[in-house]
């Protein structure tokens, strides 16, 4: 489904649930209806939570002597993915020195945070990216109304979103964020479901 969101119901879902706000209120006032940048800054923040899940479950699968059970593919997937957002966004839009050096500076920052977050407790670390993806379809519903104005111009969509996506060839950016948008879709519900795991109690890992 689109534009769903979980209610945050304990303390946990409820934290990572104000932090993505947060986030939010910063990202709307800094880049307001800038959809091309916003999505550029933001997807460089939005690989980082994969790639840290993925290496600390890779350390814990074997510091426990446990199996994965495919999670850990799955996260470096969705680290890959968010690149490839980035890659496909900076041939739409181009980011300014200001923007580099936020992206340099956020990460710096955000690796340290969600590391933290993860090691103390993954199940709020895997909420807080459910919200974080939420946030993301209604942005790049956000961004599709403005192309559908005309405001932002349907310009055709770049070659490596193309061959990514599997686009045919006179494919638009509409086209290219749609994709995008259901990819951001599939994080949401992947993250919510490992969160509502780790609640009832379940691993992620599994004795072999
Ligand atoms: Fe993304
Ligand atoms: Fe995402």
């Amino acid at each position: 489904m689109l534009a769903t969101h979980r209610p945050a119901i304990t303390l946990r879902d409820k934290f990572a649930y104000g932090l993505v706000k947060f986030f939010r209120f910063f990202a709307d006032t800094f880049f307001r209806k800038r959809y091309g940048n916003r999505a550029i800054v933001l997807e460089t923040v939005a690989a980082v939570p994969g790639i840290v899940g993925a290496g600390l479950l890779h350390l814990q699968c074997l510091r426990k002597i446990k199996d994965d059970a495919g999670w850990i593919r799955k996260l470096l997937d969705e680290a890959d993915n968010e690149r490839m957002h980035l890659m496909t966004f900076v041939q739409i839009a181009k980011p300014n020195w200001f923007e580099r050096f936020v992206v340099f500076t956020a990460q710096m920052i955000f690796v340290v945070l969600y590391l933290a977050m993860y090691a103390i407790s993954s199940r709020t670390a895997h909420r807080f990216v459910g919200y974080l993806e939420e946030e993301a379809v209604v942005s790049y519903n956000h961004y599709l109304a403005e192309i559908d104005s005309g405001r932002i111009d349907n310009c055709k969509a770049p070659t490596i979103a193309i061959n990514y996506w599997k686009l045919s060839p006179d494919a638009t950016l509409r086209d290219v964020v749609i994709a995008v948008r259901q990819d951001e879709v599939d994080h949401r519900d992947v993250n919510h479901f490992l969160a509502d795991k780790l609640y009832k109690g379940e691993k992620i890992i599994q004795d072999i």
